[in-house]
């Protein structure tokens, strides 16, 4: 924590170059070896197995429904998605700012059956702000996706010790940027975090009072020094407006 507790140290993980040389040195491995997918983010927690599960036994989503996920990486959490039930790729996009991430992603889906529909797009999500139709014709006409996906960019926005003109950090813009892609009634969308606990993940996604927590993907529980926690959360936000 910084002098200001209430943000985090900013670190190499908040910044592009670190992003792109890691997915560079993942694309070669994966050339080298196709097995060799690079990271895949909170596997420890078993966090997309948990995400999926909450998706379709909680929320019930239908297997027509949308999804966009933030700074996607590799694509896994969408593929895993793919992998686990019987949501279609063709509702489905990954959106990250470094373009070697985005390569890597299309040469992964290129060779995962079903995966072929899966769009990646290049997308700085806090320097752009595209209008619906950037995603696509259906997500613009039903008034944005049914999940928006977040599994550790929050986390590394959170570390960008880059700041707007207004003075605050570029992490505190994240949410109402995001918001507008989620469907206005009943879209969802679910953060994964590892550094922030989850009141604090609360705290600061719904600041600005755009969004509000919608419900938690449940972890196995610790407690340390007398409070209960987990080593990740996940947090569904619903928009208020
Ligand atoms: C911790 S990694 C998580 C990757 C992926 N979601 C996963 O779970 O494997 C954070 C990702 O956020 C991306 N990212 C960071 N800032 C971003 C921004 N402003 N716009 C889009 N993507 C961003 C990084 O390039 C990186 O792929």
């Amino acid at each position: 924590m910084s002098e200001d507790d209430t943000h985090l140290d900013p670190s190499v993980l908040g910044t592009k170059a670190h992003w792109d040389d890691l997915y560079a040195l993942e694309l070669t491995n994966h050339a080298a070896n196709p097995s060799d997918i690079g990271t895949v983010w909170f596997s420890d927690a078993d966090c997309e197995t948990r995400i999926y599960r909450y998706l379709t036994d909680e929320l019930e989503l239908p297997s027509s429904a949308t999804f966009l996920d933030v700074g996607t990486g590799n694509g896994h959490l969408l593929f895993s998605l793919l992998e686990d039930g019987d949501f279609v790729g063709e509702g489905m996009v990954g959106v990250d700012y470094s373009e070697r991430s985005v390569e890597l992603a299309k040469n992964i889906a290129s060779q995962t059956p079903g995966a072929e529909d899966v769009r990646f797009l290049q997308l700085d999500i806090i320097k752009e702000t595209p209008e619906l139709e950037f995603f696509g014709a259906q997500v613009a006409n039903e008034g944005g996706f049914d999940v928006v996906l977040d599994k550790g960019t929050f986390d590394a926005i959170s570390l960008s010790d880059e700041r707007l003109e207004d003075g605050r950090r570029v992490y505190e813009i994240y949410p109402e940027k995001v918001a507008k892609w989620v469907k206005p009634q009943d879209g969802v969308l679910l953060i994964t975090s590892c550094n922030w606990t989850e009141e604090e993940l609360v705290r600061k996604v719904t600041a600005g009072g755009g969004l509000e927590a919608s419900g938690r993907v449940r972890y196995p529980e610790f407690t340390f020094g007398g409070k209960k926690g987990s080593a990740v959360c996940t947090v569904a936000f619903k928009r208020t407006r």
